[in-house]
């Protein structure tokens, strides 16, 4: 209890707005393009047990940028989408392939953001969708591999989220991946850097407070990748993962480290029962 004290605090030093405001989500509702219609808030999953409700980060941003995510046209993550059209069909590589000879359309892959992070019974580990691309170009296509959080890789892996907008977040806990979200829940509770603070103290202690000039949400990441109008890109999960570590003045893991893949493991199962929401827009 005591601890839990002196974490708001200092999550309450952070806060720049006079006035420490708590807000909750809004009551606003996402249906994109006018048919996809966006489970934003939910009862949490059994496993996230100091949540009672789950909240897709869209419910805290302003209705000016839950604007752009309600149609296609306006969402510049879409952008990101069409560029990956164009390697999904080119051939690249010493085996004369593109993703499309095996694969077929994209559309094929519906349903296969919904269940990364996942244990992968070849690799004998979880990978994530980053992976699971960038072994394909390698083992498969006999192609270059993808930067992980590099433009070509987020592009891609918004256009294999954007075939399974809707569906509900549904990454698995049980079996062999295990261990992994044990060491991802792990990390989740550390506190780090010299402000001491863990992701929780954040993104469970204190969602719906305002830091600096922005609502706090409860750190889900159904939407990813995320367009930031801050940066004017996509961005991936352990881009952000690791924008969030340095925010507690911490040296952060590496994008694609087994660190953050354990994170990232974690992180997709608080969010089960969301909707899939990428390429989302946040601020
Ligand atoms: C030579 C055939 C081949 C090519 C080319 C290929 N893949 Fe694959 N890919 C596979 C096979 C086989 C699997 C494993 C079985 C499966 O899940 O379909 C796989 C698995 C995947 C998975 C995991 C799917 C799941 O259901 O878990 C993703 C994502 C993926 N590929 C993306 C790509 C992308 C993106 C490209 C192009 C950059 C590509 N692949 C090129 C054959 C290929
Ligand atoms: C000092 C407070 C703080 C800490 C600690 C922190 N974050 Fe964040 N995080 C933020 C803020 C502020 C934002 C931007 C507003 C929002 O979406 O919550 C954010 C955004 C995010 C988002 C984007 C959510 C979305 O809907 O786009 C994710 C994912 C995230 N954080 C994960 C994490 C993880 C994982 C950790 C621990 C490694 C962490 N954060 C630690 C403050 C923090």
């Amino acid at each position: 209890m005591h601890k839990k004290t002196i974490a708001i605090c200092s999550v309450a030093a952070l806060v720049m707005m006079p006035g420490t405001a708590v807000s909750d989500p809004d009551d606003d509702s996402l249906t994109i393009n006018g048919e996809i219609s966006i489970v934003t808030e939910v009862e949490a999953p059994a496993h996230a047990e100091n949540l009672s409700t789950i909240y897709s980060g869209w419910r805290f941003r302003s209705d000016e940028t839950q604007a752009f995510q309600m149609d296609d046209f306006d969402n510049p993550g879409m952008i990101g989408v069409e560029n990956a059209m164009v390697n999904w069909e080119t051939v690249d590589g010493t085996e004369g392939k593109s993703c499309e000879s095996c694969h077929g359309a994209p559309e094929d892959m519906a349903g296969v953001r919904a269940v990364y992070p996942k244990w992968n019974e070849d690799k004998g580990k979880v990978t994530t969708l980053e992976m699971e691309v960038n072994n394909c170009r390698e083992t498969r296509m006999g192609a270059e591999k993808w930067k992980y959080t590099g433009g070509d890789m987020t592009d891609m892996v918004a256009l294999i989220s954007s075939v399974s907008r809707g569906m509900p977040v549904d990454v698995a806990i049980d079996g062999p991946a295990k261990a992994t979200w044990e060491q991802g829940k792990e990390l989740y509770y550390t506190r780090t850097g010299q402000l001491e603070l863990s992701c929780a103290n954040c993104h469970e202690d204190s969602y719906g407070m305002m830091i600096r000039a922005d609502h706090l949400s409860q750190g889900q990441i159904n939407g990813f990748p995320t367009y930031r109008l801050k940066n004017t890109k996509l961005n991936s999960v352990h881009a952000r993962f690791k924008g969030c570590v340095r925010d507690t003045r911490a040296e952060t893991y590496k994008p694609g480290s087994p660190e953050f893949v354990a994170l990232e493991l974690y992180v997709a199962t608080r969010g089960n029962g969301l909707s899939v929401e990428g390429p989302s827009v946040r601020n």
